[in-house]
């Protein structure tokens, strides 16, 4: 029998429902409280769903009232730093949606606090829960393609949303990107050391900020990292997933996000007798993953983690590094600088 946690949601807008739906197919969890600022939305969530939990404005007297041990934090970015920090001194873990938190001084914080309480934070990167990625990352670790040098990821949507992304700063880098670079760090396990970025507006654009950019990252294991996105790109576009070309000394990995990835590697005793193009041999991907795709794939390692007590995959510690590359690329972009990422 599982230890069934006592949950209590922070935030009921739009993305609560996606985690009311995976927490009521589960026996190891219990949906005891609803926070809102506004506390008609907590009420509207707490009948949409026939539920039984008391509904707060309050974190603190949410957890106090129905003796929680987890919360998960669907509110909005800036309200994160506040709900996780408050959620971990009252006794909980926290599963967090992404981003970690507005800034990295907040994202240290958290981590700080995370160690003085002796509780966690879990931040959903729903990209990693996929049987490709899942394959990729063994293609690369399993040095089929030899060290990596480079690595190269395509973003090229026109999603025309409305709403706030249409008037934010850099709506691709601040609200997307972020899945990207976290799949880079996971699909070849390093983190970024630098980035240099360029942030624009092209021609056509629908949205007020930058809905464009080309990133440089210089990575811990050496090998660069280069994306460039848009979302503005009307036309054949590529998938959410992003397209990736993944170049190692033996040989490229290719995973368009959508098929199963496969490599181009060298054939051997090519380098006995060198020419000008030497021939190559096409890998498949080990396809193994069979985890749930998406956010129910992230919401079972969270659980499973802390059933295990080990930390999520995408524990704070982990996930500052994919904060890192967002803020960085922010503050490259407006500094023109290279920015070095500690
Ligand atoms: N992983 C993904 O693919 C994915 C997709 C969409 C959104 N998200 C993330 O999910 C989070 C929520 O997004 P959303 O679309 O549900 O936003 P939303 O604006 O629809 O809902 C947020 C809710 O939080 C409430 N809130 C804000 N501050 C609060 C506080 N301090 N205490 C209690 N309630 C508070 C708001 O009143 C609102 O009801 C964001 O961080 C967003 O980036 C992730």
């Amino acid at each position: 029998m599982n230890k069934q946690h006592r949950i209590v949601i922070a935030g009921c807008g739009g993305m609560s429902n996606v985690w009311i739906q995976e927490l009521l197919k589960r026996d190891d969890a219990v949906i005891v409280g609803l926070v809102d600022v506004y506390l008609s939305q907590a009420e509207k969530i707490r009948d949409a769903y026939g539920l039984d939990s008391g509904v707060y404005t309050r974190l603190e007297q949410a957890i106090a009232d129905t003796n929680a041990d987890l919360v998960i934090d669907v509110t909005i970015p800036d309200s994160h730093f506040e709900i996780s920090t408050t959620a971990m001194k009252y006794g909980c873990h926290v599963f967090g949606e992404k981003p970690m938190a507005a800034t990295m001084e907040q994202a240290r914080e958290i981590i700080a606090t995370a160690d003085a309480t002796g509780r966690t934070v879990s931040v959903m990167q729903n990209r990693r829960y996929d049987a490709n990625i899942r394959a990729l990352r063994e293609l690369i670790s399993s040095g089929t393609i030899g060290r990596t040098g480079m690595i190269n990821a395509d973003f090229f949507l026109g999603p025309h949303f409305g709403g706030f992304r249409d008037v934010m700063d850099s709506p691709l880098i601040l609200d997307m990107a972020i899945h990207t670079f976290d799949q880079a760090r996971f699909i070849i396990g390093a983190d970024p050391v630098s980035v240099y970025c360029h942030e624009f507006n092209p021609p056509g654009s629908w949205y007020k900020g930058n809905a464009s950019a080309v990133c440089i990252y210089e990575m811990s294991d050496g090998s660069v990292f280069c994306y460039r996105g848009s979302w503005c790109a009307e036309g054949s576009p590529t998938s959410w997933e992003a397209d990736w070309r993944i170049i190692g000394e033996k040989g490229t990995a290719i995973w368009d996000g959508v098929h199963a990835p496969y490599a181009e590697v060298v054939s051997a005793g090519e380098s006995a007798e060198p020419k000008f193009m030497r021939d190559t041999v096409r890998v498949e991907a080990p396809m193994r993953w069979n985890g749930r795709p998406g956010h129910a794939g992230g919401v079972d390692e969270m659980f499973l983690a802390l059933k295990e007590g080990r930390p999520a995959e995408t524990d704070s510690r982990d996930n500052i590094h994919s904060m890192a590359m967002v803020l960085g690329a922010i503050e490259s972009a407006k500094s023109g600088q290279k920015v070095m990422l500690g």
